[in-house]
């Protein structure tokens, strides 16, 4: 590892600043080489908040190829809204297409999500992640009290690092609430998806999203047909390692 970054020392130091400061120090440490991931969802603010203090900020998202229309609109208003590039991450088809001959467009209500969101998701992530230094995730600790309590603000991925070479991660959000994101959204007058007004609260794929009711978790519109504890798709694995 770097020598020259505590990492734990500056997540202590970071843990109760604001995401802003965050972001301000994970721009000074690597500058270009940190890239935003970003869902579609009310992770808009992370690119907002990056944004205003990089116009050059890198974003990527992952196409799952079954993301709602609305997402995927919200994805290039925000492209635009903004002036910036996203990279736009898809499956790799050779991998995909005999998983879907085979079992078809629906086998994650039957097997589970995790193959399909391995083909779909992890391995473009992961792709994408070998090419770079450091990256920051819009997840927050109350979005998941079963496997994001913990989320530090800044960390190694210990899912993703390679073993030679530590892959840097941040959270700026972690310690944001949903009500704070959205006090921001509605301040700012920032674009948001449409999904929304909807009763979407969390957003993924579509058929693995659903509105919840008043007073419903987020995460209970995720994969709502498996258990609590699996509702992780493996993007944040590091989350499932922390915790043993
Ligand atoms: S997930 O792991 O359950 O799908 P969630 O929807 O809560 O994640 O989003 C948390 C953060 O993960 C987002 O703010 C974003 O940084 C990242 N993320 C989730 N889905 C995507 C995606 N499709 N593309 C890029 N980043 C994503
Ligand atoms: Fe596949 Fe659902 Fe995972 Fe999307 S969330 S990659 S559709 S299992």
């Amino acid at each position: 590892m770097n020598p020259a970054i505590d990492v734990a020392t500056l997540a202590s130091t970071y843990a109760g600043k604001s995401p802003q400061e965050i972001l301000k120090l994970a721009f000074e440490l690597f500058g270009d080489d940190l890239w935003i991931s970003f869902s579609g969802a009310e992770d808009v603010v992370l690119v907002d908040m990056a944004w205003k203090l990089n116009k050059q900020v890198k974003v990527f998202t992952l196409d799952t190829g079954r993301l709602h229309p609305e997402t995927y609109r919200f994805i290039d208003q925000v492209r635009t809204h903004y002036g910036i590039a996203i990279e736009v991450l898809s499956p790799d088809p050779v991998k995909l297409e005999p998983m879907v001959r085979e079992k078809g467009l629906f086998s994650f209500y039957k097997d589970g999500h995790g193959e399909c969101c391995g083909i779909r998701k992890i391995a473009p992530l992961k792709r994408k992640l070998s090419t770079v230094k450091a990256w920051a995730s819009g997840q927050r600790r109350d979005q998941s009290p079963g496997t994001r309590s913990q989320v530090a603000v800044f960390e190694v991925d210990t899912a993703f690092s390679a073993p030679d070479r530590p892959l840097y991660k941040f959270n700026p959000l972690a310690q944001m609430s949903s009500e704070e994101v959205w006090a921001y959204i509605r301040m700012l007058e920032l674009p948001y998806n449409s999904l929304h007004d909807r009763g979407f609260v969390s957003i993924g794929c579509e058929p693995c999203t659903r509105p919840v009711l008043p007073n419903q978790h987020e995460r209970e519109g995720r994969w709502w047909w498996e258990e609590a504890t699996q509702k992780e798709c493996g993007l944040h694995a590091g989350n499932l390692i922390a915790k043993g």
